[in-house]
């Protein structure tokens, strides 16, 4: 009879820690998921990686033109050069993967490169999209929504820092306000080189998932005011010690709604996304 009774007691304790932690805590993870509705959702730039490439086909006038209609802040775009100069959008180093065609881009004219379909590969839908070119792109959509121009291995390409300053300059867009246009690389070089050129021009550091050091930092910071890394380099922690050097921080690439919600939670700046919506469906 006492063990019925010591049961019935542990049983009564038990149930009523449960009902405790659930009236506890069911209202704290409500808040915080209205914390990133509410406030961080707004506040951190949307930037559609290679446009709305989760939409259409990356680096083509589709994906870019989506990225508009979702009302991203920004798209990502990278550059690359044809064999007789013409700065083209195009992410991978050949054209094997995104067109119809096979082998490097810089052993393509411009006319050559043209003539690739580089809808297809996604979806017929998108059959008969064409490589864009940087200057294209630029008049197209200055002004409307902010790019976000990636030196893409710059180190395969004589004066490519050069050319992009260039069409920059000729847009007076070499100045520009609210950060509507920034230039990044992972080859940190070719970053510094840019900021030699156009000493105005914001500009980003790329890296993966490697450790940085306090004096890297410092160096980053000197010709850079972004430094966006692997979105699995982020918590809130190396946030604050980026803003701390007094960088900001763009991750990529996110491709899930909880790895959003997550970098917002972080105080990430900006996030570089093939999904628009998952960031804020605006
Ligand atoms: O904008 C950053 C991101 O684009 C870097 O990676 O390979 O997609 O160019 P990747
Ligand atoms: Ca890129």
């Amino acid at each position: 009879m006492k063990g019925e009774e010591a049961m019935k007691k542990y049983i009564f304790i038990i149930l009523t820690a449960l009902l405790f932690l659930g009236v506890a805590f069911v209202p704290l993870s409500t808040a915080s998921a209205e914390e990133v509705k509410n406030k961080d959702r707004k506040q951190t730039l949307n930037i559609a990686h290679r446009g709305a490439s989760g939409y259409a086909p990356e680096n083509t006038i589709a994906a870019f033109d989506k990225a508009f209609e979702m009302k991203a802040d920004m798209f990502e775009v990278d550059v690359q050069m044809s064999k007789d100069g013409e700065l083209v959008l195009i992410h991978d180093t050949t054209v094997d993967r995104t067109t119809d065609g096979s082998g490097q881009v810089g052993d393509f004219t411009y006319e050559e490169l043209q003539e690739l379909d580089a809808g297809s590969w996604f979806s017929e839908e998108f059959s008969g999209e064409e490589i864009p070119t940087l200057g294209e792109v630029l008049d197209k959509y200055r002004g409307k929504i902010g790019i976000l121009i990636e030196l893409k291995s710059p180190e395969l390409y004589p004066e490519l820092e050069e050319k992009v300053a260039e069409e920059l300059r000729e847009r007076n867009l070499d100045k520009p306000k609210n950060n509507k246009i920034i230039v990044q690389s992972f080859n940190h070089d070719s970053v510094k080189e840019m900021h030699e050129l156009l000493p105005s021009i914001p500009l980003g550091v790329l890296l993966g998932n490697t450790k940085v050091t306090d004096e890297q930092l410092t160096e980053f910071a000197s010709y850079a005011e972004y430094f966006n890394p692997n979105k699995s380099m982020i918590t809130k922690e190396f946030v604050d010690r980026l803003h701390s050097f007094g960088l900001k921080t763009q991750p990529y690439t996110v491709r899930d709604k909880e790895s959003a919600d997550f970098l917002m939670k972080a105080g990430v700046d900006g996030i570089i996304t093939d999904f628009p919506d998952y960031v804020d469906p605006r």
